[in-house]
Formats: C-alpha cells, sequence, structure tokens
C-alpha cells in the first residue's frame, strides 16, 4: 500500500491526545489504560492469528483436567491466555483500582508492588471462544468505570460492590475483533470510532469515524435452537420476520449466527441489523446467556453511542442495576426502530401462542 495512504489516518494515540487536548485538567490516565487495553488487544490478535502454529487450540489443561470458570464453561488455551494478558498489560501503570473478568470468579486486586488508580476495568478476554478451533471471528469486549474512591481510600482492595454500577456510568466501552483485519472499537461517550489495525506498523489507524447504525433493518441474529425456550414477545417477533413479505412486516428478512457476540456487534454497526440472545425458560437459574458487566454493557454503550439501542427487551440495558459481578441477562441491540419494536412487544399484553396457525396474526380468531 502506498504510504501516502496511510499516513493521513490518525493513530489511536493521535486520536486520544486530540480527544484530550479539550479536558486540559485530564490527568492522562486514562489515555493511558486505553493504549495498554489496546496492547493487550494486539497480543491476543497474534495469538489468536498463529492458530496451530502457537499451540493455542484446544481446551486449557490442568492436572486435574479441562479448567472450568465461575460460569462453569470450560476454559480454552486462549480464554486463559487472553485474560492474562489482559491483567499483564494493564495493572502495572497506576491507573486501575482493581478489574474483574469473564475468566476469574472474584475481582482483581491490583499487586502491592504497583500503585492503584481511578478507574476500574471489567472485560471478556475473548468473546466467542467456541469458534477459535474452527477459524472463525473471536473478539475482546471491555467497559471502563469510575472507582469512585476518595483519595484516602484509594489503597483499599475492590470489593464485588464497586463493580455493581449501572451501564450508564461507563466511562467507555469497546472490543476488538480479530476478523480478517483485527479492529478496535472505541467509544469514550461522544460517538463511536473504528481503528483497523496496519500490521506493518502495529499501530491502530482510525478507519472508521463516527460510525453509525441505520435505524432500519431487514436482518436479525438470534440462535434459533432456543425457539421452544423463548418467551411469547420474541416469538412473535421472530415469526413475523419469517413471515416475510406476505407477513405484516411486509418485507423478506435475512439471518445471521456468528456465535461471538463481538462479530455480531461489528456487523450491526457496519451495516445495521439486530441480535437477540433473550431471557428465555432454558435453565432457570440463567435468565439470559450472555453477561450484563462485561457484555452486555459494554455492547450497550457502542450501540447507543452510535445511534442504536440496547434492552433487555423490558427496559434499557443501561439502567439496568447490577446484582452480581457474573449476573446474566436477556439482550436486544441493534438497529434503533427494530429494538423499539421488540420493547413494544414486551411491553404489551402475552400474546396467544402465534405457532398455531389458528391464532396466527391473520387468522380466524384474529382480524
Ligand atoms: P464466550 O465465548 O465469551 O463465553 O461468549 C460466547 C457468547 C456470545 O459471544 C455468543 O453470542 C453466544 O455466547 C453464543 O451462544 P450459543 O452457543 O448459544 O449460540
Ligand atoms: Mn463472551
Ligand atoms: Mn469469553
Amino acid at each position: 500500500m502506498p504510504l501516502s495512504n496511510r499516513s493521513h489516518r490518525s493513530t489511536l494515540t493521535q486520536f486520544l491526545i486530540e480527544k484530550r487536548r479539550r479536558f486540559p485538567s485530564a490527568s492522562g490516565d486514562f489515555n493511558a489504560l486505553i493504549l495498554d487495553v489496546a496492547l493487550a488487544c494486539k497480543a491476543i490478535a497474534r495469538g489468536v492469528a498463529f492458530g496451530e502454529l502457537g499451540g493455542m487450540m484446544g481446551n486449557h489443561a490442568t492436572e486435574a483436567g479441562a479448567s472450568v470458570n465461575v460460569q462453569g464453561e470450560v476454559q480454552k488455551k486462549l480464554d486463559v491466555l487472553s485474560n492474562d494478558v489482559f491483567i499483564r498489560r494493564t495493572e502495572w501503570a497506576g491507573n486501575l483500582a482493581g478489574m474483574a473478568s469473564e475468566e476469574m470468579d472474584l475481582p482483581y486486586q491490583i499487586p502491592g508492588q504497583y500503585p492503584r488508580g481511578k478507574y476500574l476495568l471489567v472485560f471478556d478476554p475473548l468473546d466467542g471462544s467456541s469458534n477459535i478451533d474452527v477459524n472463525v471471528s473471536v473478539g475482546s469486549i471491555f467497559s471502563i468505570l469510575c472507582a469512585n474512591r476518595e483519595v484516602e481510600d484509594t489503597g483499599r482492595d475492590v470489593t464485588e460492590a464497586d463493580f455493581l454500577q449501572v451501564g450508564s456510568k461507563q466511562v467507555a466501552a469497546g472490543y476488538a475483533l480479530y476478523g480478517p483485519t483485527t479492529m478496535l472499537v472505541l467509544t469514550v461517550g461522544d460517538g463511536v470510532s473504528g481503528f483497523t489495525l496496519d500490521p506493518s506498523l502495529g499501530e491502530f489507524m482510525l478507519t472508521h469515524p463516527q460510525m453509525q447504525i441505520p435505524a432500519d433493518t431487514q436482518e436479525f441474529a438470534i440462535n434459533a435452537s432456543n425457539s421452544r425456550f423463548w418467551e411469547a414477545p420474541v416469538k412473535r417477533y421472530v415469526e413475523e420476520c419469517l413471515a416475510g413479505k406476505t407477513g405484516p412486516r411486509a418485507k423478506d428478512f435475512n439471518t445471521r449466527w456468528i456465535a461471538s457476540m463481538v462479530a455480531e456487534a461489528h456487523r450491526i454497526l457496519m451495516r445495521g441489523g439486530v441480535f437477540l440472545y433473550p431471557r428465555d425458560t432454558k435453565d432457570a437459574d440463567k435468565p439470559g446467556r450472555l453477561r450484563l458487566l462485561y457484555e452486555a454493557n459494554p455492547v450497550g454503550m457502542i450501540m447507543e453511542q452510535a445511534g442504536g439501542r440496547a434492552s433487555t427487551g423490558y427496559q434499557p440495558m443501561l439502567d439496568v442495576q447490577p446484582t452480581s459481578l457474573h449476573q446474566r441477562i436477556g439482550l436486544v441491540f441493534g438497529s434503533k426502530n427494530e429494538v423499539e419494536r421488540i420493547e413494544r412487544y414486551h411491553a404489551e399484553p402475552v400474546q396467544i401462542e402465534l405457532s398455531n396457525p389458528l391464532f396466527a396474526v391473520r387468522s380466524l380468531f384474529r382480524d
């Protein structure tokens, strides 16, 4: 690629410094933290890219057998490695009061040899890890919160309660996508910016300024194998989409399912769409599949900052008061008009079983 095509683009560092100039009192801690997170993502991108050659495929094994995280899910080697990379790249600089991750039962305490800072980092180090062994896109997703502590209190250990903040209080959120190209997508609360990793420079370059999600779409993403467990509003929504041109929506829809929420979020940011992993009745102990603090909230902030919307179906995602670190939740996000429609269906009285043709939207018993 000609040099001239690259040199006009901002690097992530330049982008952050230019933003900070508008806040002369800012300490620079935040920018330093984002750059450390970006470095962690670059390291994970390399690990993912080496695949079998790097010995990184398969499950993480301990002497006791395959390891299992707090969610009860078998950990892949890359889940464990990525978690470690996030910690090592960010713990040392004095920007963080603590961290929490999908792969750690308890909050991570910054080791005593390092200063403690004013932010909390919450992350899913490798999202979509069932895709690793089959060479399909995976990602990392993170949320940054204020630690909200007085200066005299900065030495104390973090507790679960420190992390239980509503999503609207996030200072920043972002994800890295390890696909055909590696991208970092970031919001610091004034829009969403996308950066592509230039592999020869090792720099994230601003390639997608001010990302915006189209308000309407004809594409939806849901794992249909769970359909028998869906609640009535979700069944209604999907059945109406599937009915296509001749149904109540009067247009044909397309479906996608990557099984990596980060990759789905990226597709939706680029061309619109709606993603649902709703609350369902599959397992009474799990009100949804995805995790509030390090999946739903960061993706929610990114969606809203790009003009989209994120919801539980019943309320805006960013208004949910978390009750535990690894809490699961029903998640719907994407094109605004579509998410609002799904919210309307949840707000309306329970529908009669729609798959029964006698009670379908247009039938003998309904007009
Ligand atoms: P993780 O790999 O971090 O556990 O997350 C996987 C998540 C999410 O990314 C994806 O949308 C969903 O799980 C896929 O679930 P199914 O296997 O039920 O399709
Ligand atoms: Mn995940
Ligand atoms: Mn994960």
